[in-house]
């Protein structure tokens, strides 16, 4: 049976079992969106879009969760929005799992709340995961079991009877594709054919937010793809709300359309992923509107980075093979006049750019690497 969040707050275990997963005990959700087709953070450092006035699908507020001196939720707030994808980042041990089960009622915090659709996951749970479908980072494999009974199964513990079941199964068979592997006992799917059924699986009620812990680990680039596109169908076709844990930054650039990033239970930053991309923690002497630029040139870059020190608005000169990126504060044609400059003193330069910061930039500069 599933755990009681009341049983195991002080009883957490890592929750990969199939059953570990959350059941409501009474009637599940009202009609199927099948058929249809950011707050708070560290002070200093918010860049949340702006929804004032929307009703988030998923709020989690001023949340704790310590286990004896370790914080491995240290007073995390956010909101996510129907229709939205929010990534939720961190390095390993941050506190993403940790977060993800207290939202689905699978742990309770020390202090704090989390609401799904308005509902809290502390005071009203039963509610709460009839509007919330959970996919752990791995779930168990069981002999004897094809997709459909796996299916089937969960449909049950939803409490779907007759005809609606068989429709909630069918529904997700088609939305997963699953359908011609339907006979297929469970534990010979490959790992891609097996992150579409957990993914199915916390379909089964048609939740209007899903948290998906990892879904993409250790599948191919194909069926990455693939469970993007399904994902992206969830939030932009049927308005769900996801939150979606990953390590593979790059994939969450393309998959969500905001990001959170966490480490040892700190949120760092959260916003828009265009905006995590070109936010410029503040490093001494780096002005905020400065740019990042690189040269590569087609040669040594000593004398370059000499001459470089010498310009006005550059500083922070950082040479590499045959290329060297600066922090340039003057504006455009100032930036115009530098190359003018640079290719007059006959320097052999072959590309001038704005070095285009990646998530990857942005998480090397805003997370520490604090392991607790
Ligand atoms: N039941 C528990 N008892 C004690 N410590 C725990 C428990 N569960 C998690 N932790 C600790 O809490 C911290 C956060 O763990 P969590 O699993 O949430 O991290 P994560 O961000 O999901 O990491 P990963 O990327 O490796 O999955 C870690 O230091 C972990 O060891
Ligand atoms: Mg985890």
């Amino acid at each position: 049976m599933p755990e009681s969040p009341q049983s195991s707050a002080s009883d957490h275990s890592s929750g990969d079992n199939v059953l570990d997963d959350i059941l409501p005990r009474d009637s599940v959700a009202g009609p199927s969106s099948f058929d249809q087709g950011e707050g708070q953070q560290t002070e200093e450092k918010t860049v949340a879009p702006d929804h004032t006035g929307e009703q988030p699908a998923l709020e989690i507020k001023n949340l704790h969760r310590f286990f004896g001196k370790l914080k491995a939720v240290d007073n995390v707030s956010f909101k996510a929005f129907p229709g939205q994808v929010m990534g939720f980042i961190g390095p390993n041990g941050a506190g993403k799992t940790t977060t993800m089960r207290i939202l689905a009622s699978l742990d309770l915090p020390t202090a704090g709340d989390a609401f799904v659709c308005g509902y809290s996951v502390v005071d009203d749970p039963e509610k709460a995961r009839t509007k919330l479908g959970f996919m752990p980072d791995s779930f168990g494999k069981y002999n004897n079991m094809d997709v459909v009974e796996y299916l089937d199964f969960y449909a049950r513990a939803y409490g779907f009877k007759g005809e609606q079941r068989r429709d909630a199964i069918e529904r997700v068979l088609v939305f997963t594709e699953l359908r011609k592997l339907a006979h297929k006992p469970i534990n010979t799917l490959s790992k891609g054919m097996s992150q579409r059924l957990g993914l199915g699986r916390t379909l089964i009620h048609d939740p209007q937010v899903l948290i998906l812990d990892e879904p993409a680990a250790g599948l191919d680039p194909r069926a990455r793809v693939e469970l993007r596109e399904l994902i992206h169908l969830l939030a932009a076709e049927m308005n769900k709300t996801v939150l979606i844990s990953s390590h593979i930054l790059t994939e969450l650039g393309e998959i969500c359309d905001s990001a959170a990033i966490i480490e040892a239970g700190k949120i760092l930053i959260h916003g828009t992923i265009k905006e995590l991309r070109n936010f410029r923690p503040k490093k001494e002497g780096i002005q905020s509107t400065s740019e990042t630029l690189l040269v590569s040139i087609l040669a040594e870059t000593e004398s370059l980075e000499k001459w470089l020190l010498e310009q006005p608005f550059v500083s922070h000169v950082s040479p590499a093979v045959n290329q060297i990126t600066f922090e340039f504060a003057g504006d455009k044609s100032q930036q115009a006049d530098l190359l003018k400059r640079m290719i007059e003193k006959q320097f052999p330069i072959l590309e001038f750019s704005g070095k285009s910061e990646t998530l990857e930039d942005a998480f090397m500069s805003i997370t520490e690497g604090i392991v607790q």
